[in-house]
């Protein structure tokens, strides 16, 4: 019988995970994560988890399915080892901007990846800033869904200069950044997105950004075209300076050229998922490795 809590990392982001353990002044838990020789993924607990709260930190990213399944066959061993309970650590959930049927004949992926894991025998949710609020109520257990707008506000303060505004590159955004907005006193723009074809769409702001420091706020920035675009709009407008946040940086592809090259002087972005080595100085990370510490320790 086991009473104090151990933590397993998975392969996606085994940093963040011994940056918990260190919080908790802990070792990460033994395990072996393997691969048969045609590439199906093999898992070995080498600690004794009977009857123990166990938490396995794993984001859905990079190589999403693998990491998925890498995720689910972990709380399977750790369930037939019997833990007495298994706590997902799932910083960035990928698979789950689908979370609703827009159009016919379209997945709700979202929906699919919850039940996967309950089904695997995950019995709580640790995650950051899911792309909609209501994928929260997919799954059957509870989950503690936390915001990460107070610790990049924390951050932006550093550089933001008096007379900020806060602006949501998209509807789909407001909420993220009204709270950003209250955080920093600050006002709120937001830009309007239309799609006039296939590949070109109408940006509109709707705002004041004439001579103000301008804070770009969203959940994730994947290729940065959203960002990039939304940042030389605030410039077109006036604004002084521009700075990006957002919780999860994916940065795919040319992301962090294209950033490079663009009016974001500052990309305030943190660790949910593994920051590439060597970014750019005018990337800076805020992790989140405090604060799951402080939700395991609960
Ligand atoms: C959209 O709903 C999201 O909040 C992001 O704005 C979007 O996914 C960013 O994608 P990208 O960086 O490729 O423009």
């Amino acid at each position: 019988m086991n009473n104090k809590p151990i933590l397993f990392g998975g392969s996606s982001h085994s940093n963040l995970a011994r940056q918990v353990c260190e919080e908790l002044n802990t070792n990460l838990g033994r395990i072996v994560l393997n691969q048969f020789p045609d590439e199906e993924i093999n898992v070995q607990i080498l600690e004794e988890v009977r009857g123990a709260d166990v938490y396995v930190l794993q984001s859905i990213v990079g190589d999403p399915s693998r990491c998925l399944m890498e995720l689910l066959i972990m709380i399977d061993a750790l369930k037939r080892a019997s833990a007495k309970s298994i706590t997902a650590v799932i910083p960035y959930l990928g698979y789950c901007r689908q979370d609703r049927q827009n159009k016919p004949g379209v997945p709700i992926t979202a929906k699919l990846v919850a039940n996967m894991l309950t089904a695997a025998g995950m019995t709580h949710l640790i995650t950051f800033d899911l792309h909609a609020d209501q994928v929260e109520g997919f799954f059957d257990v509870p989950v503690n869904h936390s915001h990460c707008q107070k610790l990049l506000s924390d951050s932006a303060k550093r550089f933001l200069g008096e007379d900020c505004i806060v602006v949501a590159p998209d509807i789909g955004s407001i909420k993220i950044a009204e709270s950003m907005a209250k955080l920093l006193n600050a006002e709120l723009a937001v830009i309007k997105k239309k799609r006039l074809n296939s590949f070109d769409v109408s940006m509109t702001l709707i705002g004041e950004v004439n001579k103000k420091n301008v804070l770009i706020v969203d959940d994730l920035c994947s290729t940065a075209g959203t960002l990039v675009a939304a940042s030389y709009l605030c410039k077109e407008q006036g604004a002084q300076t521009v700075i990006a946040a957002v919780t999860h940086g994916l940065l795919v592809g040319e992301a962090i050229q294209k950033i490079e090259a663009s009016p974001i002087e500052i990309f305030l972005m943190t660790d949910t998922i593994e920051p590439r080595a060597m970014l750019p100085p005018r990337f800076q990370v805020v992790s989140v490795a405090a604060h799951i510490a402080a939700t395991i320790r609960i």
